[in-house]
């Protein structure tokens, strides 16, 4: 008889998730931690608020110390601003994002420094080395600019983001980003995200590029979710192999505040103890 059925489920389940609650269902949809994640989805259906969904997931691990927050916000950082409790340091426009790429880029080849001296793989995320999370809200503002010195900003930006993308798996930097539009020339680093979620899309064609083919095959379709129906969501679950839809439960930006009033992220100059700080929003 075996002993231990499920060996593999059981493994893919003692992997760190993000669990974000179904309201359909009223379970948690497991959405792999360290992975980088991709959301899609047209405008009004939702991506914004997922991200405030993500970040309530997240919360303990904030409070804990092993998970620290980065923002991209090229809106000024308004909407990152609204809950700055949560985060260690916030770009609010092209310039900061460079610096802010910069400084974990730097930090990137400080881990693998570390990992060669230790002869190791993969930094495990501790309070020690924190799993590094970049949000990014409306990831396409890293692209498309006219002005030849915002071009040049976008381009380095893009280039910074590619190598985290490549490198950042291995020592603990992950990304999160939404995107409007998932078609490829709109984003060119789309492939570089093995985690996909998507909302409402235009139609399937979208969806393959936002997700991939294989999820489409298993029964997801975002294309047939209604405009009024904002949070429901497809996730292609790559443990299991299967399309999981779900509905995003509403987060109040006022609760999130409410929820985060008290909390101390990790500071940025001991996440990037080299590196000359980026000034706070609020300060400059
Ligand atoms: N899971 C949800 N349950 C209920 N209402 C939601 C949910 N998700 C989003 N909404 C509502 O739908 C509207 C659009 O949501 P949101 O701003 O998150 O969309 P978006 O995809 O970010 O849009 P945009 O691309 O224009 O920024 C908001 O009024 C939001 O409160
Ligand atoms: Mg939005």
């Amino acid at each position: 008889m075996r002993i231990l059925p499920n060996r593999k489920k059981r493994r893919a389940d003692m992997r760190p998730a993000l669990l974000i609650p179904d309201v359909i269902t009223g379970t948690d949809i497991r959405i792999p931690l360290g992975l980088h994640l991709l959301v899609s989805g047209t405008t009004g259906s939702g991506k914004t608020n997922l991200l405030l969904a993500i970040l309530t997931a997240l919360i303990c691990h904030v409070e804990a110390g092993d998970v620290c927050l980065l923002a991209i916000d090229l809106k000024d950082g308004v909407s990152a601003n609204a809950v700055k409790n949560l985060y260690t340091s916030i770009a609010g426009t092209i310039e900061e994002t460079v610096a802010l790429l910069q400084k974990v880029r730097r930090l990137i080849t400080s881990r693998n420094q570390w990992l060669k001296e230790n002869f190791l793989l993969e930094v495990k995320p501790s309070q020690k080395h924190p799993l590094v999370i970049i949000m990014i809200d409306e990831a396409l503002q890293l692209y498309g600019a006219t002005d030849p010195d915002i071009i040049k900003q976008q381009r380095k930006a893009q280039d910074l983001l590619d190598q985290i993308l490549l490198m950042g798996r291995n020592t603990a930097v992950m990304v999160i980003a939404a995107i409007q539009d998932p078609r490829k020339e709109a984003f060119k680093l789309r492939e570089r995200f093995p985690e996909r979620i998507a909302l409402r899309l235009n139609d399937k064609a979208e969806a393959v590029m936002a997700m991939n083919q294989v999820a489409i095959t298993q029964g997801a379709a975002p294309w047939l979710i209604p405009t009024g129906s904002p949070g429901l969501t497809w996730f292609y679950d790559t443990d299991e192999h299967m399309a999981i839809r779900f509905q995003s439960p509403y987060i109040s930006i006022h609760d999130l505040q409410a929820e985060t009033a008290n909390l101390h992220p990790i500071d940025a100059s001991r996440l990037f103890p080299d590196a000359p700080q980026l000034p706070h929003k609020e300060e400059q």
